[in-house]
């Protein structure tokens, strides 16, 4: 038990029922140090794709909020994940974003580690150390991995239930985008930004906020017109046919705008213009696969984050993950999703529109960071972080329904998302362990949800 564990009022920090989280979770320490153990000392984290490592040898670095880490692709086609820490005095081990090796020599002093973590040379073993070192306790910090549909996630924590039972009922959704024939791949390297701001302002925004993106986003939505640009302005409420909004048991989430997948390519454009042609051949496939309510998923635009930190949008092509950098920077890492069959004059124009949108100096990216890091640093007033966030929209009208898995919200613009997202954030926050979340009733959450 940590000391963190006292100094914070988890309960007080999110108010489920009422829609209410208070303001301080976007500043204060205390609340970090207690998410970096709590949260993303528990819960699975996006580290790379099959796409980014075909090949044994192949690995990608990243982060699991503050530990540096490296993936590999091993000989037998398996991936493992290590801290991207040297076992003799520290240094970070691997240097290089992407690549390929058959060994990592520490620039340091020189131990050297093989592909699946063991410390295999140690210069000048014999003579230094003259048989004292026990080389074989000595490997890397190996770190838990699982992949679904080819996206691999680590875990720090040996008692978190598997990938596929922490993503739970999202993957029902995830499926009808990624389950596609030949399946997705993501188009790296990342770019890499820095946002002055909490992690969880990017996080909670993507998980369920349609409500912005007609005001925030109206100069682009103008800009590149499209099948979005009639809610810029936000002049008219939209139909409630809009879309929806969907909740999940731990915190993943995600809004649908119907029929408005490529909504960001702008119609004139080369990305936007084969994409509509992309859909217009494939979604009656998916229709007819999976019935005309649920085949209507693909080729609508999802824009949701696996809770904690890894967000999407498909349609845009978007993937993201925001890795805290104390609580308030993070560091933004930005995928294009692509489907794998697409032909590569697509996928090239699917990378330039990504690129112009949600890419590091993308338009839209732009709009929001300014929110971001204003929801954040203002919080530097100590009047002004003594006060409540708002997440009452479509608060009263969320329900369940016999098609769509999950706590469903009836309107695209709706706060449904981030309801669940701040409930399964106090739970984990605040459990003991795994095992006293997996111990309670597996519908408490949905009843906790939607007052039923
Ligand atoms: S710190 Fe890596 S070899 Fe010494
Ligand atoms: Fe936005």
């Amino acid at each position: 038990m940590s000391i963190n564990r006292t100094q914070v009022d988890v309960e007080s920090l999110v108010d489920v029922r009422n829609g209410i989280q208070a303001k301080k979770i976007f500043w204060d320490q205390e609340i970090y140090d207690l998410e970096i153990e709590q949260i993303f000392g528990k819960c699975w984290q996006f580290l790379t794709h099959d796409s980014l490592i075909p090949n044994p040898g192949d690995f990608t670095t990243g982060f699991m909020a503050e530990d540096e880490v490296f993936v590999m692709r091993q000989d037998d086609g398996s991936v493992k994940a290590f801290l991207n820490v040297c076992s003799h005095r520290g240094a970070r081990l691997v240097a290089a974003e992407a690549g390929n090796a058959r060994a990592f020599s520490c620039p340091y002093h020189g131990w050297s580690y093989s592909m699946d973590g063991a410390l295999k040379v140690v210069p000048m073993e014999k003579e230094l150390y003259r048989g004292a070192l026990d080389k074989s306790q000595f490997g890397l910090r190996e770190i838990r991995v699982e992949s679904y549909r080819g996206l691999y996630y680590g875990n720090l924590d040996p008692q978190a239930p598997s990938l596929s039972d922490y993503l739970g009922d999202v993957k029902f959704y995830l499926d009808i985008w990624m389950e596609v024939n030949g399946g997705i791949e993501l188009v790296g390297p990342p770019s890499r930004s820095l946002l002055n701001c909490n992690w969880k302002t990017p996080a909670e925004n993507f998980v369920g906020d349609a409500y912005h993106v007609g005001w925030t986003h109206v100069a682009s939505l103008m800009a590149l017109g499209g099948e979005l640009s009639s809610i810029g302005g936000m002049e008219a409420p939209p139909n409630e046919g809009l879309g929806m909004q969907v909740t999940s048991r731990f915190g993943h989430g995600f809004g649908v705008l119907w029929d408005t997948a490529p909504a960001v390519h702008a119609i004139g454009s080369d990305a936007g213009k084969l994409y509509r042609e992309w859909f217009a051949s494939r979604r009656p496939k998916m229709v007819e696969k999976l019935g005309a309510q649920v085949g209507r998923i693909y080729g609508s635009h999802l824009n949701g984050t696996i809770f904690p930190n890894n967000s999407y949008l498909l349609g845009t092509n978007s993937f993201k993950l925001w890795v805290p950098r104390g609580p308030h920077q993070i560091e933004v890492f930005t995928w294009t999703i692509v489907e794998k069959e697409m032909p590569s004059e697509l996928k090239n124009a699917i990378v330039t529109g990504m690129n112009s949108t949600f890419g590091t100096a993308g338009m839209l990216e732009s709009d929001d960071s300014d929110n971001m890091e204003s929801m954040t640093q203002n919080n530097r007033g100590r009047a002004t972080r003594e006060g409540k966030l708002n997440s009452q929209l479509g608060l009263g009208f969320d329900k369940l329904d016999s098609v769509f898995p999950g706590v469903i919200g009836q309107s695209a613009i709706g706060e449904t998302s981030y309801r669940g997202f701040y409930r399964a954030y106090k739970e984990i926050l605040g459990a003991d362990n795994w095992q006293t979340i997996l111990d309670l009733d597996p519908d408490a959450w949905k009843r906790e949800l939607t007052g039923q």
